[in-house]
Protein backbone atom coordinates (compact mmCIF):
# COMPACT_ATOMS: atom_id res chain seq x y z
CA UNK A 1 0.00 0.00 0.00
CA UNK A 2 1.21 3.55 -0.94
CA UNK A 3 -0.46 6.81 0.50
CA UNK A 4 0.59 10.09 -2.12
CA UNK A 5 -1.00 13.12 -1.61
CA UNK A 6 -1.24 15.69 -4.60
CA UNK A 7 -0.41 18.64 -3.44
CA UNK A 8 0.61 22.74 -4.55
CA UNK A 9 0.38 25.11 -2.20
CA UNK A 10 -1.01 27.14 -5.25
CA UNK A 11 -4.71 26.95 -6.55
CA UNK A 12 -5.93 25.65 -9.46
CA UNK A 13 -2.55 24.08 -10.34
CA UNK A 14 -4.69 20.90 -11.39
CA UNK A 15 -4.29 18.60 -8.00
CA UNK A 16 -8.20 17.94 -7.74
CA UNK A 17 -7.68 16.57 -11.35
CA UNK A 18 -5.01 15.27 -11.34
CA UNK A 19 -6.26 12.99 -8.52
CA UNK A 20 -9.31 12.16 -10.47
CA UNK A 21 -7.26 10.82 -13.82
CA UNK A 22 -4.70 8.63 -10.84
CA UNK A 23 -7.71 7.61 -9.46
CA UNK A 24 -9.76 6.32 -12.17
CA UNK A 25 -6.67 4.89 -14.85
CA UNK A 26 -5.03 3.03 -11.23
CA UNK A 27 -8.39 1.67 -10.92
CA UNK A 28 -9.53 0.79 -14.59
CA UNK A 29 -6.85 0.88 -16.37
CA UNK A 30 -4.42 -1.15 -14.13
CA UNK A 31 -6.41 -2.71 -12.12
CA UNK A 32 -5.81 -1.86 -8.50
CA UNK A 33 -7.54 -0.79 -5.26
CA UNK A 34 -7.97 2.59 -4.92
CA UNK A 35 -9.00 4.87 -1.99
CA UNK A 36 -8.88 9.01 -2.59
CA UNK A 37 -9.44 10.40 0.37
CA UNK A 38 -10.44 14.32 -0.18
CA UNK A 39 -9.65 16.91 2.36
CA UNK A 40 -11.10 19.88 0.69
CA UNK A 41 -13.85 21.44 1.85
CA UNK A 42 -14.87 22.40 -1.89
CA UNK A 43 -14.41 18.50 -2.62
CA UNK A 44 -13.95 18.54 -6.07
CA UNK A 45 -12.68 15.60 -6.38
CA UNK A 46 -15.73 13.93 -4.43
CA UNK A 47 -18.25 16.05 -6.75
CA UNK A 48 -16.21 14.20 -9.82
CA UNK A 49 -16.31 10.73 -8.50
CA UNK A 50 -19.66 10.24 -6.33
CA UNK A 51 -21.66 13.35 -7.36
CA UNK A 52 -23.29 15.89 -5.18
CA UNK A 53 -26.36 14.05 -4.06
CA UNK A 54 -24.01 10.89 -2.65
CA UNK A 55 -21.86 13.63 -0.90
CA UNK A 56 -24.82 15.17 1.05
CA UNK A 57 -26.10 11.44 1.75
CA UNK A 58 -22.27 10.25 3.03
CA UNK A 59 -22.32 13.50 5.75
CA UNK A 60 -25.92 13.23 6.56
CA UNK A 61 -24.91 9.50 7.87
CA UNK A 62 -21.47 10.91 8.99
CA UNK A 63 -19.27 9.18 6.56
CA UNK A 64 -16.88 11.44 5.91
CA UNK A 65 -12.94 12.36 7.16
CA UNK A 66 -14.42 14.81 9.95
CA UNK A 67 -16.07 11.66 11.78
CA UNK A 68 -13.27 9.64 10.98
CA UNK A 69 -10.72 12.11 12.61
CA UNK A 70 -12.94 12.00 15.78
CA UNK A 71 -12.88 8.55 15.94
CA UNK A 72 -9.12 8.64 16.01
CA UNK A 73 -9.03 11.13 18.38
CA UNK A 74 -10.93 9.13 20.83
CA UNK A 75 -9.39 5.64 20.17
CA UNK A 76 -5.83 5.31 22.03
CA UNK A 77 -4.68 2.79 19.35
CA UNK A 78 -5.14 2.41 15.92
CA UNK A 79 -9.17 1.51 14.09
CA UNK A 80 -9.25 -1.88 12.73
CA UNK A 81 -11.57 -0.77 9.75
CA UNK A 82 -12.00 2.22 7.46
CA UNK A 83 -15.45 1.34 5.72
CA UNK A 84 -17.74 3.23 8.09
CA UNK A 85 -15.99 6.08 6.76
CA UNK A 86 -16.12 5.49 2.86
CA UNK A 87 -18.29 5.33 -0.42
CA UNK A 88 -17.97 3.35 -3.18
CA UNK A 89 -17.95 4.01 -7.07
CA UNK A 90 -18.99 1.05 -8.78
CA UNK A 91 -16.77 0.01 -11.23
CA UNK A 92 -18.60 -0.97 -14.94
CA UNK A 93 -19.07 -3.56 -17.28
CA UNK A 94 -18.59 -2.03 -20.55
CA UNK A 95 -16.35 -4.38 -22.86
CA UNK A 96 -12.72 -1.60 -23.42
CA UNK A 97 -11.89 0.54 -21.05
CA UNK A 98 -14.35 -0.14 -18.15
CA UNK A 99 -14.24 1.82 -15.05
CA UNK A 100 -13.00 0.20 -11.87
CA UNK A 101 -14.34 0.35 -8.43
CA UNK A 102 -13.40 3.30 -6.29
CA UNK A 103 -13.64 4.02 -2.78
CA UNK A 104 -13.93 7.85 -1.48
CA UNK A 105 -13.87 9.57 1.88
CA UNK A 106 -15.50 12.91 1.29
CA UNK A 107 -15.10 15.72 3.27
CA UNK A 108 -17.46 17.99 5.66
CA UNK A 109 -16.42 21.63 5.23
CA UNK A 110 -18.12 22.66 8.56
CA UNK A 111 -17.50 20.03 10.59
CA UNK A 112 -13.76 20.00 10.15
CA UNK A 113 -13.37 23.91 10.57
CA UNK A 114 -14.95 22.61 14.05
CA UNK A 115 -12.94 20.13 14.76
CA UNK A 116 -9.50 22.13 13.77
CA UNK A 117 -10.60 24.83 16.04
CA UNK A 118 -10.68 22.19 18.91
CA UNK A 119 -7.87 20.36 17.70
CA UNK A 120 -4.40 21.29 19.41
CA UNK A 121 -1.94 22.18 16.00
CA UNK A 122 1.31 21.00 17.32
CA UNK A 123 0.44 17.78 18.73
CA UNK A 124 -2.59 16.05 16.48
CA UNK A 125 -0.18 15.94 13.66
CA UNK A 126 0.01 12.16 13.17
CA UNK A 127 -3.26 10.82 14.00
CA UNK A 128 -3.62 9.21 10.74
CA UNK A 129 0.11 8.17 10.07
CA UNK A 130 -0.27 6.48 13.89
CA UNK A 131 -4.08 5.14 13.69
CA UNK A 132 -4.95 4.94 10.22
CA UNK A 133 -2.55 4.12 8.21
CA UNK A 134 -2.40 0.59 9.19
CA UNK A 135 -6.14 0.45 9.04
CA UNK A 136 -5.40 1.08 4.82
CA UNK A 137 -3.18 -1.92 4.05
CA UNK A 138 -6.25 -3.60 1.97
CA UNK A 139 -5.59 -0.79 -0.42
CA UNK A 140 -2.89 -0.94 -3.69
CA UNK A 141 -3.02 3.35 -3.46
CA UNK A 142 -4.66 5.71 -1.41
CA UNK A 143 -4.33 9.09 -3.05
CA UNK A 144 -5.00 12.65 -0.73
CA UNK A 145 -6.45 15.77 -2.69
CA UNK A 146 -5.54 18.30 -0.39
CA UNK A 147 -6.53 22.29 -0.84
CA UNK A 148 -4.21 25.05 -1.66
CA UNK A 149 -3.10 27.42 1.07
CA UNK A 150 -2.38 24.93 3.93
CA UNK A 151 -0.92 26.35 7.07
CA UNK A 152 0.58 24.73 10.05
CA UNK A 153 -3.08 25.14 11.74
CA UNK A 154 -4.22 23.07 8.91
CA UNK A 155 -4.60 20.09 11.16
CA UNK A 156 -6.44 17.74 8.73
CA UNK A 157 -4.30 18.34 5.98
CA UNK A 158 -1.10 18.29 7.81
CA UNK A 159 -2.51 15.09 9.30
CA UNK A 160 -2.90 14.12 5.42
CA UNK A 161 0.54 14.84 4.51
CA UNK A 162 2.22 13.23 6.90
CA UNK A 163 0.81 9.90 6.91
CA UNK A 164 1.61 10.27 2.97
CA UNK A 165 4.86 8.25 1.56
CA UNK A 166 4.99 10.56 -1.29
CA UNK A 167 3.86 13.18 -2.47
CA UNK A 168 3.17 14.56 -6.19
CA UNK A 169 3.01 17.97 -7.38
CA UNK A 170 1.41 19.20 -10.23
CA UNK A 171 2.26 22.40 -11.61
CA UNK A 172 1.20 24.15 -14.59
CA UNK A 173 4.79 25.58 -16.05
CA UNK A 174 3.77 29.40 -16.05
CA UNK A 175 6.01 31.87 -14.52
CA UNK A 176 2.86 32.73 -11.82
CA UNK A 177 2.56 28.94 -10.97
CA UNK A 178 6.44 28.40 -10.28
CA UNK A 179 6.50 30.92 -7.99
CA UNK A 180 3.97 29.07 -5.90
CA UNK A 181 6.68 26.37 -5.22
CA UNK A 182 8.90 27.57 -2.45
CA UNK A 183 6.12 27.39 0.11
CA UNK A 184 4.61 24.08 -1.45
CA UNK A 185 8.28 22.94 -0.39
CA UNK A 186 8.47 24.52 2.90
CA UNK A 187 4.95 23.17 3.65
CA UNK A 188 6.41 19.64 2.91
CA UNK A 189 9.48 20.52 4.69
CA UNK A 190 7.51 21.35 7.82
CA UNK A 191 6.09 17.78 7.55
CA UNK A 192 9.26 15.84 7.02
CA UNK A 193 10.28 17.48 10.11
CA UNK A 194 7.29 16.71 11.84
CA UNK A 195 8.23 12.56 11.05
CA UNK A 196 11.55 12.80 11.15
CA UNK A 197 11.97 10.05 9.17
CA UNK A 198 12.31 11.92 5.56
CA UNK A 199 8.91 11.06 4.79
CA UNK A 200 6.88 12.14 2.20
CA UNK A 201 9.31 12.09 0.15
CA UNK A 202 8.75 14.14 -2.79
CA UNK A 203 7.96 11.79 -6.22
CA UNK A 204 7.98 14.52 -8.55
CA UNK A 205 6.89 17.66 -10.44
CA UNK A 206 4.26 16.76 -12.88
CA UNK A 207 3.77 19.87 -15.25
CA UNK A 208 0.22 20.33 -15.86
CA UNK A 209 -1.79 21.95 -18.66
CA UNK A 210 1.24 22.17 -20.71
CA UNK A 211 2.07 22.82 -24.27
CA UNK A 212 5.64 22.55 -24.91
CA UNK A 213 5.57 25.12 -27.73
CA UNK A 214 3.61 27.66 -25.83
CA UNK A 215 6.18 30.81 -24.65
CA UNK A 216 5.52 30.08 -21.27
CA UNK A 217 7.04 27.03 -21.59
CA UNK A 218 10.00 28.20 -23.36
CA UNK A 219 10.95 30.56 -20.94
CA UNK A 220 10.23 29.37 -17.80
CA UNK A 221 10.12 25.11 -17.40
CA UNK A 222 13.91 24.51 -18.96
CA UNK A 223 15.89 26.11 -15.79
CA UNK A 224 13.69 23.96 -13.21
CA UNK A 225 14.84 20.65 -15.67
CA UNK A 226 17.97 21.56 -15.56
CA UNK A 227 18.04 22.19 -11.43
CA UNK A 228 15.99 19.41 -11.32
CA UNK A 229 18.33 17.35 -13.27
CA UNK A 230 21.31 18.49 -10.99
CA UNK A 231 19.37 16.87 -8.19
CA UNK A 232 18.87 20.57 -6.44
CA UNK A 233 15.04 20.05 -7.08
CA UNK A 234 12.47 17.66 -7.26
CA UNK A 235 12.78 14.66 -9.99
CA UNK A 236 9.80 15.88 -12.84
CA UNK A 237 7.93 13.47 -14.71
CA UNK A 238 8.58 12.66 -18.58
CA UNK A 239 5.18 13.00 -19.04
CA UNK A 240 2.85 15.81 -18.95
CA UNK A 241 -0.64 16.53 -19.11
CA UNK A 242 -1.58 18.90 -21.83
CA UNK A 243 -4.02 21.70 -21.26
CA UNK A 244 -7.36 20.02 -23.04
CA UNK A 245 -11.12 20.18 -23.05
CA UNK A 246 -11.84 16.37 -21.81
CA UNK A 247 -8.94 17.36 -18.63
CA UNK A 248 -10.96 21.08 -18.09
CA UNK A 249 -14.24 19.06 -17.63
CA UNK A 250 -13.27 15.91 -15.69
CA UNK A 251 -14.08 17.11 -12.41
CA UNK A 252 -17.22 18.34 -13.30
CA UNK A 253 -20.11 16.40 -12.01
CA UNK A 254 -21.31 13.64 -14.66
CA UNK A 255 -22.29 10.27 -13.77
CA UNK A 256 -22.90 8.48 -16.70
CA UNK A 257 -19.22 7.55 -18.08
CA UNK A 258 -18.97 4.35 -18.96
CA UNK A 259 -15.70 3.99 -19.65
CA UNK A 260 -12.07 5.30 -19.48
CA UNK A 261 -11.89 6.80 -23.17
CA UNK A 262 -15.71 8.40 -22.67
CA UNK A 263 -14.32 9.91 -19.67
CA UNK A 264 -10.98 11.54 -20.84
CA UNK A 265 -11.29 11.52 -24.31
CA UNK A 266 -8.85 12.97 -26.40
CA UNK A 267 -6.30 13.01 -23.47
CA UNK A 268 -6.72 9.18 -22.64
CA UNK A 269 -3.51 8.76 -24.13
CA UNK A 270 -2.17 11.47 -21.36
CA UNK A 271 -3.50 9.99 -18.38
CA UNK A 272 -2.31 6.73 -18.91
CA UNK A 273 1.10 7.56 -19.48
CA UNK A 274 1.84 9.68 -16.39
CA UNK A 275 -0.30 7.11 -14.66
CA UNK A 276 2.22 4.10 -15.51
CA UNK A 277 5.13 6.36 -15.03
CA UNK A 278 3.51 7.35 -11.45
CA UNK A 279 3.37 3.51 -10.62
CA UNK A 280 6.54 2.87 -11.63
CA UNK A 281 7.81 5.86 -9.82
CA UNK A 282 6.35 5.18 -6.90
CA UNK A 283 8.14 1.40 -6.98
CA UNK A 284 11.52 3.02 -7.38
CA UNK A 285 10.86 5.49 -4.79
CA UNK A 286 10.01 2.94 -2.05
CA UNK A 287 13.63 1.19 -2.45
CA UNK A 288 15.19 4.52 -2.18
CA UNK A 289 16.25 6.67 0.64
CA UNK A 290 14.64 10.35 0.95
CA UNK A 291 16.42 12.79 -1.55
CA UNK A 292 18.64 15.21 -0.06
CA UNK A 293 16.34 18.61 1.23
CA UNK A 294 16.26 21.31 -1.75
CA UNK A 295 18.60 23.99 -0.34
CA UNK A 296 17.00 27.39 0.16
CA UNK A 297 19.08 29.51 -2.24
CA UNK A 298 18.10 27.20 -5.13
CA UNK A 299 15.15 29.85 -5.49
CA UNK A 300 17.50 32.73 -5.43
CA UNK A 301 18.98 30.89 -8.42
CA UNK A 302 16.12 30.32 -10.59
CA UNK A 303 15.01 33.69 -9.47
CA UNK A 304 11.43 33.16 -7.80
CA UNK A 305 12.37 34.18 -4.26
N1 LIG B 1 -4.77 19.83 -18.18
C1 LIG B 1 -5.83 20.63 -18.06
N2 LIG B 1 -6.46 21.09 -19.16
C2 LIG B 1 -7.53 21.91 -19.06
N3 LIG B 1 -8.05 22.34 -17.89
C3 LIG B 1 -7.47 21.89 -16.75
C4 LIG B 1 -6.33 21.03 -16.77
N4 LIG B 1 -5.99 20.75 -15.49
C5 LIG B 1 -6.86 21.41 -14.70
N5 LIG B 1 -7.75 22.10 -15.45
C6 LIG B 1 -8.83 22.99 -14.99
O1 LIG B 1 -8.23 23.97 -14.15
C7 LIG B 1 -9.04 24.25 -13.02
C8 LIG B 1 -8.24 23.94 -11.75
O2 LIG B 1 -7.99 22.54 -11.68
P1 LIG B 1 -8.16 21.75 -10.32
O3 LIG B 1 -9.46 22.05 -9.68
O4 LIG B 1 -7.84 20.34 -10.61
O5 LIG B 1 -6.99 22.44 -9.51
P2 LIG B 1 -6.71 22.34 -7.94
O6 LIG B 1 -5.24 22.49 -7.80
O7 LIG B 1 -7.33 21.13 -7.40
O8 LIG B 1 -7.47 23.64 -7.41
P3 LIG B 1 -7.76 23.99 -5.88
O9 LIG B 1 -6.49 24.59 -5.35
O10 LIG B 1 -8.88 25.01 -5.98
O11 LIG B 1 -8.15 22.74 -5.17
C9 LIG B 1 -10.28 23.38 -13.16
O12 LIG B 1 -11.28 24.15 -13.74
C10 LIG B 1 -9.84 22.27 -14.09
O13 LIG B 1 -10.92 21.78 -14.83
MG1 LIG C 1 -8.66 20.90 -5.79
Amino acid sequence: MTIVSIFNNKGGEGKSTVTVGLAEFLAGNRDRKVLVIDLDAQASSSCALLGNRIIRQATEEGKTSAELMAKLRSSRKPIDDVEPFICWRAGTETRGSSLGELAVMVPDGPRMFEMEEAMNWKKDTQLMLSRLKPALETFDFVLVDLPANVKKSSTFCINGLAMSDFILIPTRPSRISLEGLPLTFDTIRYVQDLNTNGRPAILGLMSNATDKRFQQYKSNFPSVLKYSKAGDLPPVFAHHWPPMPALETATDERRDFETLKERFGSAYDYARKVTREFEKRCLEFEQQKPARPIRKTIWQTLGLK
